[in-house]
């Protein structure tokens, strides 16, 4: 998935307007996922995942800023992004579809926290991005 020159600019232009609220946008983005993918809560089982959790609020910032690391690095996703990739694919051995299940949820919580920022132009560089960064988080199996 190659992110054009327009890609980069709307990535880095939509975590821009996100801007301080992106550590709410990760927690959000995992209590979608866990309501609307449950299968995705296997992985973790030492998380308390209730309403409000603050192991949730706390990872949810960890992904956030993780994903704000790669939009800063945009042309060196894979260099960002090294021990995280290692982390997912050699210790925690992610299934690769639930990438695309937390970048749906991603997607929806910006559209509902801030629709006019997801024309369909930024709507469709933000998925190439989650896209190209699901896959360097799952490039290391083995
Ligand atoms: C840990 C980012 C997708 C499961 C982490 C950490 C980050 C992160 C930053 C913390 C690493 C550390 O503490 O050093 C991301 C990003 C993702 C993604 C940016 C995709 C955009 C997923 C998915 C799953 C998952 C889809 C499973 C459904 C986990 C688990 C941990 C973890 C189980 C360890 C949690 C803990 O015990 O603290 N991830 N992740 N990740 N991730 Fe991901």
């Amino acid at each position: 998935m190659v992110l054009s020159a327009g890609d980069k600019s709307n990535v880095k232009a939509a975590f821009g307007k996100i801007g301080g609220q992106a550590e709410e946008y990760g927690a959000e983005t995992l209590e979608r996922m866990f309501a609307a993918y449950p299968q995705t809560k296997t992985y973790f089982p030492h998380f308390d995942l209730g309403k409000d959790s603050a192991q949730v609020k706390a990872h949810g910032k960890k992904v956030a800023a993780a994903l704000v690391e790669a939009a800063n690095n945009i042309d060196d996703i894979a260099g960002a992004l090294s021990k995280l990739s290692d982390l997912h694919a050699q210790k925690l051995r992610v299934d690769p579809v639930n990438f695309k299940l937390l970048g749906q949820c991603f997607l929806v919580v910006v559209a509902s926290r801030n629709p006019s920022l997801l024309t369909p132009e930024v709507h469709a560089s933000l998925d190439k991005f989650l896209c190209a960064v699901g896959t360097v988080l799952t490039a290391k199996y083995r």
